[in-house]
């Protein structure tokens, strides 16, 4: 591990870390912030396949000390290579075009990167920046104002995000970096796609108002506007500006209100889109068009903004609180500081300077603040998307137009982790998504990811993302750096447990690059203060295995339902009514039929055997590697005098051991929702999915206990819905269902996924150990 700290050079050494893992002297570092040391460390077995090779593409790693972000304009985009040999770069350039992308496929049922089962020691190295020698990098931004301002912005133009010296450099980059062109050859693709249909037609979906069409519009001008000034053919600007001229048009929308003030997301992302169609369009549209474009968007977007920081009188500004700590506070600050900043100086009203002397100050204090500091997006791992997007816009388009971030990178002490917080909350096959999941996600992606990895020089948040099947994407091709190189993976610890007693949960796995092995993630947490996302879910879990799904969540309820958001998080909460919300909703225990206690404060133990994946995406799974979360759940029920549930990876993360110790005085249900078939033979239930099969064995079964199963319904004793609400119904979806009166109960849940090659002798069955005397080796 100290070569990768050495290498890496970071002071962020406690990134790397996973709790209870290899505490020794090169290990990597525990913050101190953490509770106190876990006794379970002492069973740790730090196992660090970590080899760092020496000779890469082309050059020496680790040869330039050089620290992130660090370019030099006399080796920048098709200059000469960094040694000043124009055949050394070009050899370079050729080597990296020749892997290519390290994924070979995208899987079509999950949109996972499929990578090949190989070692490559020169590609997949510690993740790294500035470490290649003789490769093309971005060159340095001229503009470096000494005493920035919000409103003084560059003088050239684009300013958002992609300032002209960034486009000049583009061409030579994407021919020297196989993500590069792939992306831009997509993105071109996209733009086609767009001209051959329709302009994008308002359309008031109700629960999410004109929010789809909004980010339709957006990720249309994004693509357009990228294509006209790659290509310089105006057929692409005259595109975008069609698009424009119909989203202010009389049929776009209630003559006084076209943008739907009263769901504001949807003005501020209409107005991010015109705000980037003025600046990177502004040399190709005339004086008539530019003034249509700050008219229409101060009008509907930008003038009702700036009403919400004079006193809200109209009321739609709530999401300017410093309490709105979520996607809400990130998406309308950023949407509006995108086109403030893009009419900045043509602008006559004044309304570009009220917004930034208002804008950046409320993300600071809400925006910034929805993670949690351990990274977690307090709202949910789908919210983080929305989040994560208006932040990186707004703290980009800053940085590129004004020259500083302004505070919002220091503002928060978790966005800098918010990056891992992704990376663990993606399973084998999809996110861990529990609570709401939110609307569509045009021009929502992941992206940010690579906007956080230069901020906060983790290279590991470049290298996941771009594998990822939305990572073509014109703000990829700004804030993705071709001098970054290695494997995400490499070094990667496989589990990690986010201590923040909002979420409090846990990611094990057995692999970052097999996406047919294993992957069970579980949750404590607070049920409040989710900006009412949340489940009633303490105790719930996902489980992958085999490259498949086998115990999921069911997302959001209908938004528009009585009760869903506007009666908040309170026990008595109308949200707390509907099945997917409810605990019956959840993979957890269920007690008296009734909702968990919102007031719940869970505590949690976890530990882990702390190895990382090494260079090679083959990675074998040491037999004593073992991870485990035990929750003491009892706050969160009524009628429960103590409940633990503990998570545990067994026999070399093959298996999983899901283990409950309650006392209720009232019924006790166990319950997991599944796609899959089940079929049950008393204490065995069998799960077929997707041509695979998972067997759920009930070790030393309470008497009386037998599997059974249910529809994925609401209990005939849940109280009513309000007149006129159903729940959504849940097709394809199973209860797997463990029933028991009143009492006191170990309930043991062995989870076998039936491996290729494995026989049945070949699976463990674990001994019978209290949760108390859990350790990494203990049950096994
Ligand atoms: C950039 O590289 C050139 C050539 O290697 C060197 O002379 C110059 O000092 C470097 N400039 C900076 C700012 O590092
Ligand atoms: C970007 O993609 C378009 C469409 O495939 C292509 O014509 C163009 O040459 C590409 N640009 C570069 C710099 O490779
Ligand atoms: C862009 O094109 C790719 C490749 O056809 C496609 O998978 C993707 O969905 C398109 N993206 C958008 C935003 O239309
Ligand atoms: C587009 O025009 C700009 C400015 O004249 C020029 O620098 C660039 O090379 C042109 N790009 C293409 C693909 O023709
Ligand atoms: C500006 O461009 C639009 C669209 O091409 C055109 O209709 C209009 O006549 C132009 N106006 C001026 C003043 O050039
Ligand atoms: C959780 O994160 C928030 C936001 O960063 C922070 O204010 C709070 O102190 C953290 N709580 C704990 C228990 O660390
Ligand atoms: C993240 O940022 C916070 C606040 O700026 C800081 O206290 C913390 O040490 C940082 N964490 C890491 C891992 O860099
Ligand atoms: C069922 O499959 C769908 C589609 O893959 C997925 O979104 C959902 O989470 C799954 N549900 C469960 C309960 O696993
Ligand atoms: C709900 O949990 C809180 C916090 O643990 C506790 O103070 C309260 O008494 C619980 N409510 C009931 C009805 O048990
Ligand atoms: C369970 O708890 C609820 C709320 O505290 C209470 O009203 C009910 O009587 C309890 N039921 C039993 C069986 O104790
Ligand atoms: C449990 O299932 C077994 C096997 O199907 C059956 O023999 C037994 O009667 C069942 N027990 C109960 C309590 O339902
Ligand atoms: C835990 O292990 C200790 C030592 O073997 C034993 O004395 C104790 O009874 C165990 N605790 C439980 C709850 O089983």
């Amino acid at each position: 591990m100290a070569s990768y700290s050495a290498v890496n050079g970071s002071s962020r050494q406690d990134l790397h870390e996973v709790s209870g893992a290899g505490q020794n002297s090169s290990g990597p570092a525990t913050p101190s912030s953490k509770r106190g040391i876990s006794p379970w460390i002492k069973f740790g077995v730090p196992i660090f396949i970590l080899v760092v090779i020496g000779a890469v593409l082309g050059g020496v790693l680790g040869s330039r000390a050089a620290r992130h972000p660090t370019s030099n304009s006399s080796a920048t985009a098709g200059g000469a290579g960094n040694d000043g040999s124009p055949a050394a770069a070009s050899s370079a350039i050729s080597a990296k075009n020749a892997i290519g992308r390290f994924p070979t496929a995208t899987n079509s049922e999950w949109m996972m990167p499929v990578y090949p089962s190989t070692t490559n020691a020169a590609a997949f190295t510690t993740p790294t920046f500035n470490s290649q020698q003789n490769i093309a990098v971005w060159p340095s931004d001229s503009f470096q104002p000494s005493n920035p301002q919000p409103t003084s912005v560059r003088s050239d133009r684009p300013r958002i995000i992609a300032p002209k010296y960034k486009w000049d450099a583009l061409p030579n980059l994407i021919s020297a970096d196989p993500y590069l062109k792939q992306w831009n050859d997509t993105i071109f693709g996209n733009a086609s796609d767009y001209t051959n249909q329709p302009l994008v037609q308002y359309f008031m979906d109700g629960s999410s108002g004109i929010l789809d069409v909004a980010r339709q519009v957006k990720e249309r001008i994004k693509a357009l506007s990228y294509a006209y000034r790659m290509s310089n053919d105006t057929k692409w600007a005259d595109r975008a500006y069609q698009e424009l001229l119909n989203a202010g048009s009389t049929s776009w929308g209630p003559a006084t209100d076209k943008w739907n003030n009263g769901h504001f997301l949807d003005s501020a992302e209409l107005s991010a889109a015109f705000g980037i169609a003025y600046d990177w369009l502004y040399d190709y549209f005339n004086s008539t068009q530019k003034q249509y474009i700050r008219n229409t968007m101060i009008q509907w977007g930008l003038g009702p903004g700036r009403t919400v920081f004079e006193g809200d009188p109209n009321g739609f500004g709530w999401w300017s609180a410093p309490a709105i700590k979520g996607n809400w506070n990130c998406v309308c600050n950023g949407g509006l500081t995108v086109a403030a900043l893009a009419i900045l100086g043509d602008d006559t009203s004044g309304t570009a300077e009220v917004l930034l002397a208002n804008t950046i100050n409320s993300a600071k204090q809400a925006c910034a603040l929805a993670p949690s500091n351990d990274g977690t997006w307090a709202e949910t791992a789908n919210y983080w998307y929305f989040g994560t997007t208006g932040y990186a816009e707004m703290t980009s388009s800053l940085q590129t137009a004004a020259g500083s971030d302004f505070g919002l990178l220091s503002a928060g002490s978790g966005i800098n982790n918010t990056g891992l917080f992704h990376m663990y909350v993606t399973g084998m096959t999809s996110l861990f998504n529990y609570g709401d999941h939110g609307p569509n996600k045009y021009s929502t992606t992941a992206n940010a990811m690579m906007f956080l990895a230069n901020q906060f020089d983790e290279p590991r948040y470049m290298l996941f993302q771009r594998d990822q099947w939305d990572s073509a994407d014109p703000w990829s091709m700004f804030w993705y750096d071709p001098s970054v190189t290695g494997a995400f993976w490499n070094g990667m610890p496989l589990d990690h447990y986010f201590d923040n007693s909002t979420d409090q949960w846990a990611s094990m796995r057995s692999s970052w690059t097999d996406d047919t092995g294993l992957y069970v993630a579980v949750k404590a947490g607070m049920l409040r203060n989710h900006q009412t996302h949340n489940d009633l879910d303490c105790g719930d879990f996902v489980l992958d295995a085999l490259g498949t799904r086998w115990a999921g969540e069911l997302g959001s309820g209908d938004y528009l339902s009585t009760g869903y958001f506007t009666t908040g998080d309170g026990q008595d909460s109308q949200r707390w009514l509907y099945y997917r919300k409810r605990t019956e909703g959840q993979n957890t225990i269920l007690v008296g039929g009734q909702n968990q206690n919102v007031s719940a404060a869970p505590t949690v133990r976890f530990g882990s055997t702390g190895e990382a994946q090494g260079s090679s995406t083959v990675y074998t799974v040491p037999d004593s590697s073992a991870a485990c979360f035990v929750a003491d759940l009892t706050s969160a029920y009524f009628n429960v005098t103590s409940f633990k549930r503990g998570v545990r990876t067994i026999n070399a993360r093959k298996q999983v051991l899901i283990q409950d110790e309650i006392t209720a005085s009232d019924t006790v249900m166990w319950r997991m929702h599944t796609n899959a078939t089940v079929s049950i033979s008393g204490t065995t239930a069998t799960l077929r999915l997707d041509g695979q099969t998972l067997q759920v064995v009930m070790l030393n079964p309470p008497s009386g206990a037998n599997f059974t199963t249910m529809n994925a319904v609401r209990l005939p004793t849940d109280p009513a819905l309000p007149s006129g609400n159903s729940d959504q119904p849940n097709p394809g979806v199973t209860v797997l269902v463990v029933e028991l009166p009143a009492g006191q109960y170990t309930l043991q849940m062995l989870f076998n996924p039936q491996w290729p090659g494995m026989s049945a002798s070949d699976f463990k069955t674990p001994s019978s150990v209290a949760l108390d005397n859990w350790s990494l080796t203990s049950p096994s």
